[in-house]
Order: C-alpha cells, then sequence, then structure tokens
C-alpha cells in the first residue's frame, strides 16, 4: 500500500528497518532488515528497568522530487541526551544521519505526498537488549529506525481539540527525567491520556508536579500560545521535552519580528490568552478550542481556527519542510531519489 492511501498516526509496516547492535564497546555496522519484529532475550533492561529511549522526525517530498528529512541533527542531539540519562550507549550524528538516509532510500514509496500534514514519520529508538537481572545498565543495546506513513495525530476537527488538566497525575518529577524522551514517561502519561479520552477530550495538559501552579505540556507535545497583544508564548521549565518544532517556531516568529517570551506560564493566566496550541513532530501545531480543569471551563479559543494566527506560524513552517519556501536557517536535510 503506497503512503499516500494512509491516514492517521497508525504503525504499517513498511518495507526494511534499518538496525545496529552494540557490544563489546561498540555498534555494528548498520544493516537492512525486511523483518518488522525482534528476538531479544527475556531478560533484557529494556522490559524490566526501562532502558530504552526514542526519537520522531518527519520526511518531505520537495517539489522537485528529492525528500527531505526535518533538523535530524537535533533528533541526534536529543538522542545522545536521552541515552546519557539512562546510561545507555550513544549514536554520533554521522551514524544517525547514515541511518536516516538508508531507512528513507530503502522505503522510498512510502513517502507520502506531502499534503494535509501527511509524511513519512521517522521512529529511531535505542533499548537494552543485554540480560541483566540485578538493576544496572545493559552491557547491550539495540539501535533501530523504522519509518511509517502518517496523517493527522489527532482527528483534524474544524473546531480545533479540547483538552483536559490533569489534577491527579504528573508526567515529570523536578529532577527526573521530563526533559528527555525515555519510553517510561509516555507509561506514566498512558493512564491520564485514557482517562480523559473516555471523558471525551483529545489530549491531557500537565501541570508543573513541584507547584501546580504553571501550564507544562501535553502528553505529545509542546504547549504553545499567543497572547492578546501579539506575543508568542511557552512555558520555560526543566522538566518539559525540549521540542525542535516549538524552536523552529521560535525562530519563525523571530523572523517576522513577533515577540517571544519563554517563561512560567500560570495555569491561571491562561484564560486571558488569545490562541493555544499543541505543537510537535506529529502533531504539527494542533489548534486547541477548549481547556478543561475539573468540570469547569479554564479556557475557551478567542479565534475561530480558520483566522487562527497559529495556523499561519504552522503554513510558515511547513513551507520550509516541504520545500516550497526557502530554507534560511538550513534546516533541510536533503536525499536524493535512490
Ligand atoms: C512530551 C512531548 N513533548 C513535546 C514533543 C514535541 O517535540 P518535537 O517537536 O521535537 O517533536 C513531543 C514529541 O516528540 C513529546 O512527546
Amino acid at each position: 500500500m503506497s503512503g499516500s492511501d494512509k491516514k492517521g498516526f497508525h504503525y504499517q509496516k513498511t518495507d526494511f528497518v534499518v538496525r545496529s547492535s552494540w557490544a563489546d564497546g561498540e555498534w555494528s555496522p548498520l544493516e537492512l532488515h525486511g523483518d518488522d519484529t525482534l528476538h531479544i532475550p527475556l531478560a533484557a533492561t529494556a522490559l524490566h528497568y526501562g532502558q530504552s529511549a526514542f526519537e520522531g522526525l518527519k520526511a518531505f517530498r520537495q517539489p522537485n522530487c528529492s525528500v527531505s528529512v526535518f533538523r535530524p541533527l537535533e533528533n541526534a542531539k536529543r538522542l545522545r541526551t536521552s541515552c546519557e540519562r539512562i546510561c545507555m550507549a550513544q549514536v554520533d550524528d554521522q551514524m544517525f544521519l547514515e541511518a536516516i538516509d538508508l531507512a528513507v532510500k530503502n522505503n522510498w514509496e512510502h513517502i507520502p505526498p506531502a499534503e494535509d500534514g501527511s509524511a513519512l514519520y521517522i521512529r529511531p529508538f535505542i533499548f537494552g537488549s543485554g540480560p541483566t537481572i540485578g538493576v544496572r545498565p545493559s552491557d547491550n543495546y539495540e539501535f533501530v529506525i523504522m519509518v511509517i506513513p502518517v496523517g493527522s495525530y489527532y482527528d483534524p476537527k474544524s473546531q480545533g481539540a479540547t483538552a483536559y488538566i490533569a489534577e491527579n497525575y504528573d508526567r515529570a518529577a523536578p529532577k527526573g527525567m521530563g526533559h528527555v524522551k525515555a519510553a517510561g514517561n509516555y507509561a506514566a502519561g498512558l493512564l491520564p491520556t485514557k482517562l480523559a479520552k473516555s471523558n471525551g477530550f483529545d489530549m491531557v495538559l500537565y501541570l508543573d508536579a513541584k507547584t501546580r501552579q504553571n501550564v507544562e505540556e501535553f502528553g505529545t507535545s509542546n504547549f504553545i500560545a499567543l497572547t492578546e497583544d501579539g506575543k508568542y508564548i511557552t512555558p520555560d521549565s526543566g522538566t518539559i521535552l525540549p521540542s525542535i518544532t516549538n524552536d523552529s517556531l521560535i525562530q519563525i516568529c523571530k523572523d517576522k519580528g513577533i515577540t517571544v517570551e519563554r517563561r512560567a506560564i500560570s495555569v491561571k493566566e491562561i484564560s486571558s490568552l488569545k490562541e493555544i496550541g499543541a505543537c510537535g513532530t506529529a502533531v504539527g501545531i494542533t489548534p486547541l478550542n477548549e481547556i478543561y480543569r475539573g468540570e469547569e471551563l479554564a479556557w475557551k479559543s478567542k479565534v475561530p481556527v480558520a483566522e487562527s494566527q497559529l495556523m499561519e506560524l504552522l503554513k510558515d513552517l511547513q513551507g520550509i519542510q516541504r520545500g516550497q519556501s526557502t530554507d534560511p536557517h538550513g534546516w533541510r536535510h536533503n536525499i536524493s531519489a535512490p
């Protein structure tokens, strides 16, 4: 099935995965495998102690028939930060890029046309694969890259998405792992997300675990907002994931002369915000319509999605990603057809 036939954000097998194994202090040469399963020891540290981290980035078809991956070196760097935090072997920039190029070139027909938020989602991950029954880092690791054609992460709704503030659950502890993309962070979010969805909400918005006064981020994405006086604001916190999308949007705002503030955003302040969005590789910018705290409506959008300034920023970002505008900051990593 070609990528263009598939919308939404669901797993599907593509032609090849790229793999390398770490043993005796080094990575084996990158290999292509047609099989999308792995045979690993029952005592692998990933299974027992959560030694596992991942990344997410996208490849976009370009008007000239090449494909461009968006800012892959930022993902390489963030993956190393994650690996360092949970004591795993690390992959350097060169090996990361080589693996991305191999994965994209060998799954070329799965890359969807660049429309409606479609792209080839690239999921690199590293996990402890050695058999270790005491709590300590593994001696063996697997580095894998799989790719999947995707569309929108959240159901595209004309009026925007809804979020529920997590009162009874935290995503990350003050000196914990919220700033890295460790698999366990996502396990912590499964139950609050399930509860929010069963109550009809699209996503969960977390507060800071220490004071519960400030907004942190959504389960899948960063919190961004536009104020009534036209500023772009986003939380400054050591316990949220440093989003590459958010970083790119901040640069785009600066290029357009929009004032940017990275600062604490009190949950009390949100009622006054003009627009709120969730941003990330998977979600793009998903505009919010309503945020609830308990039974109470904590925020309601003041702008219809069709007139949203956040959607204008998304168009600017997509223009760069899809090769429809210039790339002033060198964000596109081009891969030519195999
Ligand atoms: C918790 C969380 N926050 C933010 C993001 C957005 O990060 P990025 O823009 O680098 O995809 C993601 C997605 O990776 C995420 O899982």
